[in-house]
């Protein structure tokens, strides 16, 4: 047997994904999915069209950065949080997954490290493996709305080999959402500590009070930050795989073009359906906010019936976190997904530990994501109290 390396031995299972494998083995029970950011929203129509007229002869390469027309298209979209925007500042990548890993490998080298406000993105803990950098939690609580920790809680993480800030505005998990003066802060403090700030927006469209600010709008944050940006869910086309990576500084993209150079070029074919997304307008985006709202609304009805739950409503993205009166939610979920069913029906949710490096931080809470239509939320808050009844039943036998 070959040896492997101790990276690859350090990636851990997805949390999201463990339960799969429970419920794959109980087909006779319909589950409600609500542990993974897959919603059942039909892809806008002008997409499918473009990927159903796209009519090369040849399926070529394209270039490293993004065919010209969607780099354009990319620029011009995300010109409205920033002037002076052009497509030399905007890379295309293979989802924002990928833009996240090039952002990674840009600020770090190996054994360099990342502070993320906790809980965070689980995926970020496979990207700065994937590059050999290491992320640093800074912890953030249900009790005061997942708020950006303050600067002495974030100083209190910098070492030597911190090289960057990363977080997600809104939240997944969390659905808080940043506004202007927060993003202003941060950029003071890693301006001060000479840091890289990669901020995600893949959920930039979906808020309910107030709207995220975008890094893009802080002129001082030029220089120093990547933004982050995707198909995957404000124009629900995650198996699209496309994504953008967004930076003002040249060198930055310099050197992310050669990251590209040496995968070749994101696919051309899904180029074509983000130039269609890209030029829908406004009422596409009110109608997706619109959406989730409603969504959110339902679950946290649903949820507000339950003895013993606390929730943070969300600002913004479709996630919930939410604290059971359990206290292995990991065990819980494994039951849900195991044993548990009503009327031939079940729910899978993804355990909270899976988004805190040390996942019993998160052994009393779960996240549900909105992704199915409201009525359907409704039964799965449902279910979960059934489950709830049926699990602490079962252990105080
Ligand atoms: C916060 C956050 N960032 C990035 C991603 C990755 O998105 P993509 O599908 O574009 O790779 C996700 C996907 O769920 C996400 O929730």
């Amino acid at each position: 047997m070959p040896s492997l390396s101790a990276r690859s031995a350090s990636l851990n299972e997805s949390a999201i994904r463990k339960l799969d494998a429970l419920v794959a083995a109980r087909p006779q029970i319909s589950f409600y999915r609500v542990n993974i950011g897959q919603p059942d929203v039909a892809t806008p129509a002008p997409m499918l069209e473009a990927l159903r007229g796209f009519q090369e002869e040849v399926l070529r390469y394209g270039p490293a950065s993004g065919l010209p027309a969607c780099r354009k298209a990319a620029a011009r979209y995300h010109g409205a949080w920033s002037d002076a925007l052009g497509p030399e500042h905007v890379a295309v990548t293979t989802g924002g997954s990928e833009a996240l890993i090039y952002a990674f490998a840009v600020a770090c080298d190996p054994g360099d490290e990342i502070l993320a406000p906790e809980p965070f993105y689980t995926n970020y803990l496979g990207f700065a493996c994937t590059v050999g950098a290491k992320i640093v939690p800074v912890r953030t609580s249900i009790q005061d709305g997942f708020a950006l920790p303050s600067n002495a809680k974030l100083e209190a993480q910098l070492t030597s080999r911190t090289r960057a800030v990363v977080f997600a505005n809104p939240g997944n998990p969390t659905g808080a959402v940043y506004p202007r003066s927060d993003l202003e802060r941060l950029t003071a403090f890693c301006e001060k500590h000479g840091l890289l700030i990669i901020s995600d927006e893949v959920y930039r469209r979906i808020f309910f009070g107030n709207a995220p600010a975008s890094i893009l709008e802080i002129p001082k944050a030029r220089q120093r930050s990547i933004c982050v940006d995707s198909m995957s869910k404000t124009w629900s086309a995650c198996g699209l795989r496309l994504g953008f990576l967004i930076s003002h500084n040249l060198k930055i993209m310099k050197a992310v073009e050669r990251l590209g150079q040496s995968r070749l070029g994101p696919q051309p074919l899904a180029q074509a359906a983000a130039v269609a997304a890209l030029e829908l307008g406004p009422e596409h985006y009110s109608q997706t906010r619109a959406l989730y709202k409603e969504r959110i609304d339902a679950l946290l009805e649903g949820l507000g019936e339950i003895p013993g739950v606390s929730v943070h409503r969300p600002e913004g993205a479709f996630y919930l976190m939410v604290k059971l009166p359990v206290d292995d939610t990991e065990a819980f979920a494994r039951f849900l997904a195991h044993e548990f069913s009503h009327q031939g029906e079940s729910i899978v949710v993804a355990p909270g530990g899976g988004f805190y490096t040390d996942p019993s931080h998160g052994k009393q809470l779960i996240r549900l994501a909105a992704v199915l239509e409201p009525e359907k939320l409704r039964r799965a808050a449902d279910l979960l109290k059934l489950g709830l009844q049926a699990y602490t039943h079962d252990q105080a036998d």
